[in-house]
């Protein structure tokens, strides 16, 4: 059974902004709703069962996934990778679908490709997915919009329940690919017996109760108004994490650019030091999520090394991990979660950090310029 999914037709834009000042705004706070949807019916007595989608048998053999994307649809599929790879323990590759096709990929039986489009229609992405096609990888679609091309050509879709997206910016189609990348790992987990059953059952449930995460992660969003008033006038910054940490980085980056024009490179903390250090000068801020509670001692000695250099040290942190935050200038803390989850919290102050710094700038926050929807040109 194919549960309804959203198309974004004119009728559906023309809906409102519900008294929020700009689309993007309101799809972020919309997040905690479209989380519920997505995942509904998918989660029963904390275990994932996908058995309406028919897609169990996609998955039978498999000994190998790719998953392809471009811009924020990618940066789900880095979450997805780290998900699959520590609970399912099957080898992800992933990649920027526009690169895709200029591999060589030796392609094997035991393979499926994972493809995620909001829009359904950017041209990279299906691209990407043909090339799959023409060697018979069996291929699983995660979309927002009904029988959209990718949807029709994929051999299975699962659809995000994220509503119609208007704002460019793309927000809570974001959290809600996240959520279907953790049912595929929650369930393929399962399946295969690769993590513990009573874990899974924990983590299905602490995954049902993320919406009220994202709530709590709102309710920032003064302090997060405050701070972007306070930097809205530079013209660089960085953005760092470690682990899980550092996909979300790669999102943070990309929602500053594309909504702000405010340059924004996003690293793996540790990377840092190999070159990109050298550009950190007084009042240069660094934006870093800090969630992972293993790798936080690391990160934190990094960090010390920005502060050195007259960096300003902007941290999205879990509340467990406040304390060891205080070399930093600004700190927004969002709730301890299990830290495989985090990503879904930790996206959404670096989503609102990105339209307040884009609004104080004056900017179109809804139709940056150069910029579509939907990219359907390769
Ligand atoms: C995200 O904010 C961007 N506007 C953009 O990177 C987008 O995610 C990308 O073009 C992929 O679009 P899709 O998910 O519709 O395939």
């Amino acid at each position: 059974m194919v549960r309804e999914a959203f198309e974004l037709s004119p009728a559906s834009v023309v809906e409102g902004k519900d008294g929020y000042d700009h689309f993007m705004l309101k799809e972020i706070h919309e997040q905690p709703e479209a989380l519920r949807r997505t995942l509904n019916g998918y989660i029963k007595d904390g275990l994932v069962d996908l058995s309406d989608l028919e897609i169990n048998e996609l998955f039978d053999g498999i000994k190998k996934i790719y998953i392809v994307g471009c811009g924020t649809a990618y940066h789900a599929g880095l979450v997805g990778r780290r998900a699959i790879e520590k609970l399912a323990k099957i080898p992800v590759e992933i990649d920027i679908a526009s690169e895709f096709c200029y591999r060589d990929i030796p392609w094997g039986t035991d393979e499926l490709m994972i493809i995620i489009s909001q829009s359904g229609e950017t041209a990279d992405t299906l691209a990407a997915m043909r090339e799959a096609k023409k060697f018979g990888t069996r291929v699983l679609a995660v979309t927002n919009v009904v029988d959209s091309t990718i949807a029709r050509e994929a051999d299975k879709v699962i659809y995000t329940q994220a509503g119609p997206e208007v704002s460019i910016a793309s927000t809570k189609a974001y959290t809600c690919q996240l959520a279907i990348m953790y049912l595929l790992a929650f369930n393929l987990a399962h399946q295969r017996g690769t993590w513990d059953e009573q874990e899974l059952r924990q983590m299905g449930n602490d995954l049902v109760n993320m919406d009220l995460n994202i709530e709590t992660a709102l309710g920032q969003e003064p302090r997060i108004k405050k701070i972007a008033q306070r930097y809205y006038q530079v013209e660089n910054t960085f953005f760092l994490g470690r682990g899980f940490d550092a996909a979300v980085a790669m999102e943070g980056a990309l929602k500053l650019k594309e909504t702000s024009y405010i340059h924004a490179e996003a690293y793996p903390t540790g990377e840092l030091k190999h070159g990109p250090i050298a550009l950190i000068t007084e009042g240069v801020p660094v934006l870093t999520a800090i969630t992972q509670e293993s790798l936080v001692e690391r990160s934190i000695s990094n960090l010390k090394e920005i502060k050195a250099r007259g960096g300003v040290i902007i941290a999205v942190c879990t509340e467990n991990l406040k304390e060891e935050c205080q070399v930093c200038d600004e700190i927004i803390p969002i709730p301890a979660v299990n830290p495989i989850l985090t990503p879904i919290v930790t996206v959404v102050p670096l989503q609102l950090f990105a339209y307040y710094m884009a609004v104080t700038r004056g900017n179109n926050v809804d139709q940056p310029r150069n910029l579509t929807k939907a990219v359907t040109v390769e």
